[in-house]
């Protein structure tokens, strides 16, 4: 059965990473867009981020997410956003019946890695088996990823 790769990016990198998983595991991709995009200038960003993860707040998608198809498997990736995931991922989590489902969570950083979102993921999918994922900077190489997957699927 086919993978779901569901995925929010803000500058291009988890984007880029998403595909290379689906394209790898012949998975479905689905990106989450929040309905009010965050602003271009990244000094504005941080500060709308920050509000918004402070408050735990979940931003409305463009696009309802209740479905998830069949697959037993999603893959869930995020840029790290100040240690955590993007509050569009929190939406989906919040939306979708994850429960019995295998998430295996990938983020793209700028040197903090998964930083807390591990125990993110934890906490807020008490009901799902969360593996171990894998956490990539923007210059990651295409074979290092295939590697990972071919051993950790
Ligand atoms: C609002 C904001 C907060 C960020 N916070 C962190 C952080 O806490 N730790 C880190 O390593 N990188 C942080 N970054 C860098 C991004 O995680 C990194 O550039 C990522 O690869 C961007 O992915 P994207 O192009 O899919 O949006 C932050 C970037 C932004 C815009």
């Amino acid at each position: 059965m086919k993978p779901l790769v569901v995925y929010y990016s803000y500058s291009g990198i988890t984007r880029r990473l998403a595909e290379d998983i689906a394209l790898i595991t012949d998975g479905d991709l689905r990106e989450l867009k929040p309905q009010k995009p965050y602003s271009f200038s990244y000094h504005t960003a941080i500060k709308e981020v920050r509000k918004e993860i402070e408050r735990g707040y979940c931003p409305p998608l463009m696009e309802r997410t209740e479905s998830m198809g069949d697959s037993e498997v999603v893959f869930i990736g995020s840029p790290n956003w100040l240690k955590t995931f993007a509050p569009p991922v929190l939406s989906f989590l919040r939306t979708v019946d994850l429960s019995n489902k295998t998430i295996i969570p990938f983020c793209t950083h700028g040197g903090g890695g998964f930083g807390n979102m591990m125990e993110d993921y934890k906490r807020e999918c008490k009901n799902s088996i969360i593996k171990d994922g894998i956490a990539l900077k923007a210059d990651y190489n295409f074979d290092e990823l295939k590697n990972w997957l071919d051993s950790n699927l």
